[in-house]
């Protein structure tokens, strides 16, 4: 694997590390930190347990009229039920819609179906080139995996919602279909080889397959469907339904609100007193 020049998750490509707000130039950023979500369902849960504990135990305490009431060390650990999800800064901005998606054939095409073009280029930048995001450290220290400090920036960490990821990768892989336009992102695996270009197949494989697994974990349950055709005596599938979808311009806006404006510079190493949950795997 060519790592000097591919880094899966935080691109060392100066280009594509700009295009994603990376090394961007200094200027304002606004923290925002809401007290009450500092708890999730799990911390809930936990806290729920607690108290529970601790009034079981003062109600014993006051009908014996015995002593103190038992002391207790209570380690919360996370166990993440099927319906739950592990925490995200950004759960907080999800609400949901009904879209009905573009089909993408002739008659109903989105307005990303153009040929390669700065225009293009822009309107796809414009759906994640903002995605580093800085978090505070108390949303740090709920993640499900730690993150690190922004040098020079005391309380903030980097972090990066997902869905922005994915939408850079799928970005690479429409310039990968197009590669006399984005010669930098020919994939090599044929005789399709010109020496002068960069070899793009390693990011673009780890591209395809990120959106694969996305695409799994999300499992979009919303229902395609048949429908009777009169004039053709058929039924015909129908792509025009609804969707349920997590409304993208409300996600987007979270970013924005957070998006990383400093230089952040990853050869700086800052210790902190962070320490992940203990995770057990058991959704089931
Ligand atoms: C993130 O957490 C998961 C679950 O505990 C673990 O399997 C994985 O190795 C962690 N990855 C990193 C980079 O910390
Ligand atoms: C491009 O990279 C892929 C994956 O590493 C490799 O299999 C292929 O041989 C490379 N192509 C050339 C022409 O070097
Ligand atoms: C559709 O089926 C009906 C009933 O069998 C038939 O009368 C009609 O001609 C058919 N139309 C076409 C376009 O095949």
């Amino acid at each position: 694997m060519a790592k000097e020049e591919y880094s899966p998750l935080m691109s060392v490509d100066p280009a594509d590390a700009e295009e994603r707000g990376e090394n961007l130039p200094p200027g304002p950023a606004t923290p925002r930190f809401s007290w009450m979500s500092r708890f999730s369902n799990v911390s809930r849960t936990c806290l729920v347990g607690i108290f529970a504990v601790e009034t079981i135990a003062l109600l014993a305490a006051i009908i014996l009229l015995v002593m103190k009431p038992p002391h207790r060390v209570t380690t919360c650990t996370i166990h993440p039920k099927s319906h739950e999800v592990l925490y995200s800064p950004a759960l907080d901005a999800v609400e949901h819609e009904v879209r009905v998606y573009n089909v993408g054939f002739e008659g109903d095409l989105s307005p990303f179906q153009i040929p390669s073009s700065p225009a293009l280029d822009q309107a796809w930048s414009n759906l994640y080139n903002f995605g580093i995001s800085r978090i505070t450290k108390e949303e740090a220290a709920r993640l499900p995996n730690k993150t690190h400090a922004i040098p020079g920036d005391d309380g903030h960490y980097i972090a990066e919602l997902d869905v922005f990821h994915n939408l850079h990768c799928l970005n690479k892989v429409r310039m990968a279909l197009d590669p006399d336009y984005y010669p930098d992102w020919r994939i090599s695996t044929t005789n399709n080889h010109i020496p002068s270009q960069k070899n793009a197949t390693d990011h673009v494989g780890h591209c395809i397959d990120w959106i694969r697994q996305s695409l799994m974990c999300s499992s979009d349950t919303s229902v395609i469907v048949w429908q009777w055709h009169r004039a053709l005596n058929t039924s015909i599938v129908k792509g025009n339904v609804a969707h349920t979808c997590r409304k993208f311009d409300k996600i987007q806006q979270w970013a924005k609100d957070r998006m990383l404006l400093e230089t952040y510079d990853p050869t700086v190493h800052i210790e902190d007193d962070i320490v992940v949950p203990i995770f057990h795997n058991d959704f089931d």
